[in-house]
């Protein structure tokens, strides 16, 4: 399993359905279904926590805090400064465990040793595009939300990369790459964190197990003559890491070589010293 390393993020402990996190110097609690053992809770910032999550049993859920905090903080990665806040659906505006992912597609820029286009699709709040603009790609940044572009644009002007070359874009990540096609823009990576479910600025509907085949067609039409990787990563239960590669190799390698691997992603859990599984990433690498 590939593991991120970070030091204003720790996942401190997990027990009963929950995980204990340290996010710079704020403790929240935050809900994980798959965390079904309930080992004893010896760290004393369970009882000291700044905010948990609860959900609903009707859907969503709600911050309880238990002290002060700040509404927005910073937390920094290698030169990266994100904002987080408490949102709906437990999200901090973060998901540390796709370090790892950052850490790759740096790798693959660096490497390339020539200019580099990258598609950031469901961008979120930008992480992936932060990290490609560090590298020294230029990144096309899509999602359907208009306050996540915002979030994303804020992160790179807290991490100094407002100047760098970046379109900020609210649409539909189907239809933006349709138009891509047809105008001719071309694509040396590409990189998505599609939702199961989600919706376009339009009220157009993503269902992942209906479209990725397609989305990942197009994505095909739109890569440069010398492409140089494509990353999927996923949270979708059922989605593991064996079908996510069986899904690139048979779209991918028929028409442009390379190789494609895939793995659960996680976080290194302090207080055990294991792995808390978080997701799974498939990723295509051209020959060149
Ligand atoms: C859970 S996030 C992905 C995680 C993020 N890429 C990361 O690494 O931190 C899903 C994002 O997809 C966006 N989204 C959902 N449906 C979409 C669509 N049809 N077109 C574009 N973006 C969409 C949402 O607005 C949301 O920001």
């Amino acid at each position: 399993m590939r593991t991120a390393d970070w030091q204003d993020y720790e996942l401190i402990d997990t027990s009963s359905g929950e995980r204990l996190e340290r996010w710079g110097d704020i403790i929240l609690i935050r809900p994980d279904p798959q965390i079904i053992w309930d080992s004893e809770k010896k760290d004393h910032r369970w009882h000291n926590a700044h905010a948990r999550y609860h959900r609903s049993n009707k859907g969503g859920g709600h911050w309880e805090p238990y002290k002060n905090m700040p509404d927005v903080w910073p937390i920094s990665r290698k030169g990266l400064t994100f904002r987080l806040k408490p949102m709906g659906f437990k999200h901090t505006g973060l998901f540390p465990e796709q370090a790892v992912n950052w850490d790759l597609a740096t790798e693959m820029i660096e490497g390339a040793k020539r200019p580099v286009k990258v598609l950031n699709l469901f961008g979120y709040t930008g992480a992936a595009t932060l990290a490609c603009l560090k590298a020294g790609a230029s990144v096309t940044h899509v999602d359907a939300s208009k306050g996540m572009v915002q979030w994303a644009k804020e992160n790179a002007a807290v991490s100094g990369l407002a100047e760098r070359p970046v379109r900020w874009l609210v649409d539909d990540c189907v239809k933006f790459v349709q138009r891509e096609q047809r105008r001719g823009n071309r694509y040396d990576g590409i990189i998505m964190d599609p939702p199961s479910y989600g919706r376009g600025p339009g009220g157009e509907v993503w269902k992942l197990e209906e479209q990725l085949d397609g989305l990942l067609r197009l994505c095909l039409s739109v890569m440069s003559r010398e492409p140089l990787f494509l990353v999927l990563n996923s949270y979708t239960t059922g989605l593991s890491p064996a079908v996510m590669e069986y899904l690139l190799k048979v779209l991918m390698a028929p028409k442009l070589g390379g190789t494609v691997s895939a793995d659960e992603i996680g976080l290194l859990v302090t207080y055990s010293g294991m792995v808390l599984p978080c997701g799974n990433t498939a990723i295509w690498q051209g020959e060149a």
